[in-house]
């Protein structure tokens, strides 16, 4: 009786240990590739068309933020007192008749102090996992407290910038009807982060394929997409925003910056953040939602079209020599990912003269 007692014990021990090591062995096979995507990768990502399908999402029609905040951010973001000499404002790098960015190679900030890195688009920024090419930032408040005090930026102090807006008729206000403290520096950088937010553009013509909309597309543009999932773009520009949800270094498949022709500290990318050689060259993969409105490309703006642009990035990240036929088929498909801000087409209020940009 006893033998048998002991017989099923060991039994049920020898059970316990077959289906634990069972679970484990499951859940190795089916963790999915967590690793970042190199270029080795990519073939076997695009020869499932499961992994590709959904890799990408469109952007929401609507999104739930605080409308007082909505305004008095705006408010600020088109404010010229933010910047040290009081002629710069957000909006001056980051105008909407330019795609949210500035069409400069390098922005240049308050006092004329010239930038060394080129302006990204404030167009769906909400939407990126983290911020600034090298994604130093991992939330929109640090970006903007940053922002303010670079020089090559707003060049400003917090403590000023408080006190020249609770000098004015307006603000203290509009703060204290927004935010129970009323006028302080984390309400500022909350009232611009909360703006930003609203700066999304749904419903481009690929966001219209994507819900089903078949006719949305030309072939050819269809053709482009099929070429960006088959070489493999988005393996690393993929999520709501194609891009902005990962990191990886610029070269993938040999080097790409050569220090015979001179490398930047921005060249250098999250580098910068962490010190660590690993992170030399590596960057936030950046959005293409807006691409076609955003020249000159690349962190340092060195890149003046799209086709150039792509005979590149495919060289550098995928080892690929793109055919002038390739080639034109993706842009054509990049050229679909323009959107809507506030219902209007964001190409017809680029395409607007320019002439009227004052700030
Ligand atoms: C002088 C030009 C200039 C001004 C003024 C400026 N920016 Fe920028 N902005 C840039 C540049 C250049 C970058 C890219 C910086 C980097 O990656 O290192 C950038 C990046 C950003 C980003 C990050 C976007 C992303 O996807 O990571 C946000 C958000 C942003 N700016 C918001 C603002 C706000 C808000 C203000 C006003 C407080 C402002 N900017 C003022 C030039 C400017
Ligand atoms: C291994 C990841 C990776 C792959 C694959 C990849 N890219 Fe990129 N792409 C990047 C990174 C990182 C940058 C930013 C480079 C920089 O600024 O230094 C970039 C930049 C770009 C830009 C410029 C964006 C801007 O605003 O300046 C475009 C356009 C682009 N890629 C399109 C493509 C296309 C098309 C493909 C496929 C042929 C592709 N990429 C494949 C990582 C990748």
């Amino acid at each position: 009786m006893r033998l048998l007692a002991l017989d099923r014990f060991t039994w049920r021990r020898i059970y316990w240990i077959l289906l634990v090591f069972l679970v484990i062995l499951i859940t190795v096979w089916w963790q999915p590739n967590r690793t970042f995507p190199t270029g080795g990768s990519l073939a076997r990502d695009s020869a499932n068309p499961q992994q590709v399908k959904g890799a990408i999402q469109p952007i929401p029609l609507s999104v739930d933020l605080d409308v007082e905040k909505v305004a008095l951010g705006e408010e600020l973001f088109r404010d010229k007192r933010l910047s040290a000499d009081n002629q710069v404002s957000c909006l001056s790098c980051h105008h909407f008749k330019r795609g949210g960015a500035d069409r400069q190679t390098y922005s240049v900030g308050s006092g004329g102090v010239p930038g060394d890195i080129n302006a990204l688009t404030v167009f769906n920024a909400g939407f990126n996992f983290r911020f600034n090419w090298n994604g130093a930032y991992e939330t929109l408040e640090d970006q903007i407290q940053a922002t303010l005090q670079n020089p090559k930026a707003m060049g400003s102090q917090w403590n000023e910038v408080v006190e020249e807006l609770q000098a004015t008729p307006e603000y203290p206000k509009l703060f204290a009807r927004a935010y129970a403290d009323g006028l302080t520096a984390e309400n500022i950088k909350d009232a611009i982060a909360t703006y930003i937010k609203s700066l999304y553009t749904p419903n481009s013509r690929f966001d219209q394929y994507l819900k089903g909309d078949e006719q949305a597309l030309t072939p050819d543009e269809k053709a482009g997409y099929q070429l960006f999932q088959d070489y493999g773009c988005i393996s690393c520009h993929q999520g709501m925003n194609i891009g902005g949800n990962m990191f990886q270094r610029f070269g993938v498949i040999g080097d790409y910056f050569d220090p015979k022709d001179g490398i930047t500290q921005a060249d250098l990318g999250y580098y910068n953040v962490t010190k660590d050689e690993a992170d030399r060259y590596v960057f936030r993969v950046p959005s293409l939602r807006n691409v076609a409105l955003t020249a000159p490309y690349m962190h340092n703006g060195s890149v003046e079209t799209l086709e150039e642009m792509v005979k590149i990035v495919a060289k550098a990240q995928l080892g690929r020599t793109l055919s002038e036929g390739d080639t034109d088929l993706i842009v054509q498909f990049l050229k679909t990912l323009t959107g809507e801000y506030l219902g209007g087409s964001l190409e017809k209020l680029a395409l607007d003269s320019d002439d009227d940009i004052t700030s």
